[in-house]
């Protein structure tokens, strides 16, 4: 069985397909076969697959075709780690991918805007985390001297949901991305860390 992550947020823009590959990027290079699932239709992690240089050590990387349920492209990876890069909306296949998911990481900006601005996203989430779902929110986009806040973090405790430090606002996320690439590739060693703790601490939710 596949360990199924899931960047999800029907917010627009706020970071998921940077986390989903540098998070798939992590896991592969922590030895585990691990397959990146691209459910937007949007296809940006398509795009940055195409951009990866030849012979690029990278994660697996598929998209969802529509003859595909979600559920069978997850068993037919076959590997260790999925993670799944969700599109900006909330319908049922948001159900779907929070279903067959072991852990749910939602990207918001620190202004928790983001956040306040779904509460039939929180109904869904929560109702998924009464059912055994693991979830955390993960900052996104968060400048280096801020750090999110003591609000966001109690609100959220309340609804039985932690909040992760997550990535910081850095050029490296953008640019290694436009080049097919990911911050673990020697462009950001500080993001690299980031990376890493966000790996580490995802694993500890998956205990
Ligand atoms: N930590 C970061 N530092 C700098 N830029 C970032 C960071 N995270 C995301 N970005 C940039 O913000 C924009 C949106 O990010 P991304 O595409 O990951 O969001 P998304 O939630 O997947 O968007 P969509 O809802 O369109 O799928 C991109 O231009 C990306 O390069
Ligand atoms: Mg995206």
């Amino acid at each position: 069985m596949s360990e199924v992550i899931a960047s999800v947020n029907p917010k627009g823009g706020v970071g998921k397909t940077t986390l989903a590959v540098h998070l798939a990027a992590a896991a592969h290079r922590d030895g585990r076969e691990t397959t990146l699932l691209d459910t937007d239709p949007q296809g940006s992690v398509l795009d940055w697959h195409r951009r990866t240089p030849d012979k690029y050590d990278g994660p697996k990387v598929e998209s969802l075709e529509r003859d595909r349920t979600l559920a069978v492209a997850i068993g037919q990876t076959g590997s260790d780690v999925v993670i799944i890069d969700a599109p900006a909306r909330l319908d049922e296949q948001t159900g779907r991918v929070l279903s067959n998911a072991d852990l749910a990481l939602v990207p918001v900006r620190p202004s928790g805007l983001d956040l306040w601005g779904t509460a039939e996203f929180l109904d869904v989430l929560t109702d998924h985390v009464d059912r055994g779902l693991e979830a955390a929110f993960v900052g996104s986009q968060r400048d280096v001297r801020t750090s999110l806040s003591d609000q966001l973090d109690a609100a959220l405790s309340q609804l039985g949901l932690c909040l992760l430090e997550g990535l910081t606002l850095r050029v490296a996320y953008a640019r290694s991305l436009s080049e097919g690439q990911t911050v673990l590739d020697g462009y950001d060693s500080t993001a690299a860390e980031e990376v890493r703790a966000l790996y580490s601490d995802s694993l500890d939710l998956l205990q």
